[in-house]
């Protein structure tokens, strides 16, 4: 085999995956287009996606603008602080992304750099794109949101959104509702979203329009147990710990169970997600022995962060891609929130039994307070209520103005007052995944290539739930009534919602070997025995292998050994 990121490239454009989008006028980096093979794939990783997080976790799905108001980004930080390190070629005048420059030449975790840091990395390394030295080259931040105008006359700005979490967080205040004031909850959103990439060369991988999907997932700070632990508590996978990159050790094959309580794992949430995760991942086709779990070192891990891993997919051409992030990021989302737009992002907690708390309570004399202040009584006495007053009186503040209410205009009291609950604002649990770089991933890992009766047979062996065409129905002649059978077997699949494919045009093997070539896993033959005993052939993709059933069982049998309920060698026997 090749070049394996040329041979798959090759393949999705030829094939109706991937392509350039806009060719005509001349691709624009960053942006592709799925054609049609690759628009129904993507859509069935989305829905095993969904099958994951929306049914089986029970997080519904929501749907938000891509555009947002600026508000929105200034309280989250993005505007002030979603930048990468860039720097322009004094030679070819290209610009650059200064920290892959510096890790491609041994600098690990460059990101973490200071400007003048990475300038002094860079002055004796050669340009990426024309190989003169970059020298003295100044190395500045760069903004990667789109920016916009909301209506005429630019009134409003706006951003195309980053990631997809923020407007779920900006709608925290009726999910809570909506999940009537109880934690844990969690939304999802899966949609596009916008990075202005300094330097996109790596196709799929680093888009300016991209797919995520995102569930943040609101818990009690203080109770970060999942309620479904037990699901994963003995699962194991590979978890690259700071200990063991800071010692160049591989990683730790470890139950979810023993990483959480040796202290690897921050909290069961987290090591839930990271085992969900790796579930997902291997049953949307990333082979388990590419996959592996990196934690973030502490000068990575965003200062609000608990714990931060990335779930990162090995690739031929590209190395180790972070693919999924998954972080605990406490309530810093919406704490930003809550002091940007005044309101609380807080849920009520109820306590089991009502609590008393002594507390002293001020009652304002508006005998007095009232002829006073007149017009600003009513606000001078509620300003009062909430003060702490010293021993003479107290300053309170009411529009700005200042007044000073001595000890004699009101009376201080103790009391008991019933405490019904607390408010409490959530930590949040965030897996966040890039679709195109699953999809990269799977395009890589799945696609072979092998030597049959002295032709290169090339195989995309994708899991027979997103394939795009699940099974392929042939007439083995475009005669004798067999086109007509394989017809209404096609029709008899499309009923039970498979996504079937007559195709009646050239030899068998020319038929089998398109097939092969865009994963569909399964091909049903009608030829002449059909006509004599009502039986069909059906080959197995990866195998080759074939065996005859009969033609009314096609449906159903399809439908099990499309969702995985039946094995094709049990088929056999
Ligand atoms: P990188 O360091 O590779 O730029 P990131 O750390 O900025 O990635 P996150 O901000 O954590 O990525 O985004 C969450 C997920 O979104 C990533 O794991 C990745 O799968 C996806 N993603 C981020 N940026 C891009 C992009 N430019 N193109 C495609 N997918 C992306
Ligand atoms: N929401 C995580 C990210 O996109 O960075």
């Amino acid at each position: 085999m090749g070049d394996i990121y040329e041979s798959v490239m090759e393949l999705a454009k030829r094939r109706g995956f991937v392509w350039p989008t806009s060719e005509c006028y001349g691709a624009v980096a960053g942006f592709i287009d799925y054609g049609p093979l690759g628009a129904m794939m993507k859509r069935k990783v989305e829905d095993l996606w969904r099958d994951f997080y929306v049914i089986r976790e029970g997080y519904y799905e929501i749907e938000c603008p891509t555009v947002g108001a600026e508000a929105i980004y200034i309280a989250s930080g993005h505007v002030k602080g979603f930048a990468d390190k860039m720097c322009q070629c004094p030679h070819c005048r290209e610009y650059l992304r200064a920290d892959h420059i510096a890790e491609a030449h041994g600098k690990a975790n460059a990101a973490v750099l200071s400007a003048p840091e990475l300038s002094a990395f860079l002055r004796l390394l050669p340009c990426p794109a024309c190989e003169g030295e970059l020298g003295d080259i100044e190395v500045f931040d760069f903004n990667l949101m789109f920016e916009t105008q909301i209506g005429p006359g630019s009134q409003r700005k706006g951003y195309l959104r980053p990631e997809t979490a923020q407007g779920i967080f900006a709608d925290f205040n009726r999910l809570v509702r909506f999940y009537r004031n109880k934690l844990p909850f969690g939304a999802v959103q899966i949609g596009k979203s916008y990075r202005n990439e300094i330097s996109p060369r790596q196709g799929m991988i680093r888009l300016r329009e991209f797919t995520q999907a995102e569930a943040e997932i609101f818990v009690h700070p203080e109770h970060k147990e999942h309620p479904n632990f037990a699901l994963y508590t003995d699962y194991e996978m590979p978890l690259l710990g700071i200990v063991q990159q800071q010692t160049s050790a591989p990683p730790l094959r470890i139950s979810m169970k023993n990483a959480v309580s040796r202290g690897l794992v921050a909290n069961e949430y987290v090591a839930y997600y990271l085992a969900l995760t790796h579930e997902l991942l291997v049953c949307a086709g990333v082979r388990e022995e590419k996959l592996r779990f990196r934690q973030h070192l502490p000068d990575e891990r965003a200062h609000y962060a608990e714990d931060c891993w990335d779930a990162e997919i090995f690739s031929e051409r590209f190395g180790w891609v972070e693919t999924v992030g998954i972080a605990d990021r406490t309530d810093y989302d919406l704490r930003a929130h809550a002091a940007h737009s005044g309101d609380s992002f807080t849920v009520f907690i109820p306590f089991d039994t009502v609590r008393y708390e002594r507390k002293r309570r001020i009652i304002p004399d508006m005998g007095v307070l009232g002829p006073r202040y007149r017009g600003k009584a009513k606000q001078i006495s509620e300003a009062l209520a909430a003060a702490d007053p010293g021993e003479d009186g107290v300053e309170i503040s009411v529009d700005g103005e200042r007044f000073f209410i001595a000890r004699d205009l009101y009376r201080e009291v103790e009391e008991d007052v019933e405490i019904r609950g607390i408010d409490v604002r959530p930590h949040v649990i965030e897996p966040s995944y890039g679709i195109d770089r699953m999809m990269y991933a799977i395009f890589e890992h799945r696609y072979d290539e092998e030597m049959v009766e002295g032709e290169i047979r090339k195989v995309l062996r994708l899991p027979p739930r997103i394939a795009p065409v699940q099974a392929a129905v042939f007439p083995l002649m475009n005669r004798d009534g067999l086109d007509e059978i394989a017809l209404s077997i096609t029709q008899s699949l499309v009923e039970q919602g498979i996504l079937a494919q007559y195709d009646d045009s050239g030899a068998i093997g020319r038929r089998y070997r398109r097939q092969d070539e865009i994963g569909t896993p399964f091909a049903i033959t009608v030829d002449y025995d059909t006509l004599e005993d009502s039986t069909v052939t059906i080959r197995d993709r990866d195998s080759m292998n074939q065996v005859r059933i009969a033609k009314n069982d096609v449906p159903e049998t399809l439908r099990l050994l499309i969702n995985g309920t039946l094995n094709f060698d049990l088929l056999k026997k």
